[in-house]
């Protein structure tokens, strides 16, 4: 009798805190300026953002999170898309902010969108690494997702992981955990430095321009009033918590480094004379 009572009540309480998941803009998002340039469309089931010459669009979450398994389906802007950037982030609020950076700088037709990422903690980036896709990205839609747990934070694409940012803090690499985040997407013009550092500039004649996003999706824990709906989420229901990467995804990351990277802070010696940031040594 007394172990199916036991059995029941953390079945029912895991059932009902679990953490939002859910895929419609109008519940989840809120277009956040761009003046009519941003819209929620099929029922909420589709997003677009626009760039004209006037200005370009944005919007957020409205929910906070700390820590989540974050996925968001993209198509970028397509044709002639240099100038552009499309920027999809997570970021906490003050001064000393915490934020974890997807951006993506247009192109030519034809030529290769730059995926920029980042991490910041407590204010400091800092720590680029930059990325060329094996797809063009402005043909069909892909999943952009973010891994942020306790451990180590980890950027995929279609579930292949191009990036692992670790919990270093006992090496006293400071590590985004105590600050919870809204999630932000923007279409802007940075034809000053998106595309070739600046050389080619965005084509006016081609806007509108239109990122498309679907199917977000936050397996996470929603921070509102002081408290994680995660603090009493049985675990085995939020495996993404502890998650780290398999001996399969280490290779995929591995195989993304070699063959796509085309920037790592981490061997940018140029860059700090000083020495390379503590992170960049510990494997
Ligand atoms: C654009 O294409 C050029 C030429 O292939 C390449 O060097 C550059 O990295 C590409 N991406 C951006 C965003 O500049």
């Amino acid at each position: 009798m007394r172990s199916s009572v036991g059995l029941v009540v953390p079945i029912l309480v895991s059932f009902v805190l679990v953490a939002s998941t859910s895929a419609n803009f109008f519940q989840d998002v809120q277009i956040t300026w761009g003046d009519g340039r941003g819209k929620i469309l099929n029922n909420g089931q589709l997003l677009t953002l626009t760039l004209d010459k006037f200005s370009g669009s944005g919007f957020q979450s409205k929910n906070e999170y700390l820590f989540g398994k974050i996925d968001m389906q993209i198509k970028l802007v397509p044709g002639n898309s240099a100038g552009t950037v499309t920027t999809y982030y997570l970021r906490s609020q003050g001064s000393t902010w915490d934020e974890i950076d997807f951006e993506f700088l247009g192109n030519l037709s034809g030529d290769p969108y730059i995926v920029h990422t980042n991490v910041f903690s407590q204010g400091k980036g800092d720590r680029e690494q930059q990325f060329y896709l094996w797809f063009d990205p402005t043909k069909d839609f892909h999943t952009y997702s973010v891994l942020w747990n306790p451990q180590r934070i980890i950027f995929s694409v279609d579930g292949t992981p191009i990036r692992e940012f670790k919990n270093l803090e006992s090496f006293g690499v400071p590590f985004p955990k105590n600050q919870p985040m809204k999630i932000y997407s923007s279409l802007w013009n940075a034809d000053d430095w998106a595309t070739r550092g600046g050389l080619v500039k965005t084509d006016w004649s081609k806007a509108p321009f239109t990122a498309s996003y679907m199917n977000f999706k936050a397996d996470a824990c929603v921070w509102s009033s002081g408290r994680s709906s995660c603090s009493s989420t049985s675990s085995s229901k939020n495996a993404w918590l502890s998650q780290e990467l398999d001996a399969t995804s280490q290779q995929r990351l591995k195989w993304v480094q070699k063959n796509y990277m085309i920037y790592n802070y981490c061997t940018d010696t140029k860059r700090f004379p000083q020495g390379l940031p503590k992170e960049c040594s510990v494997h």
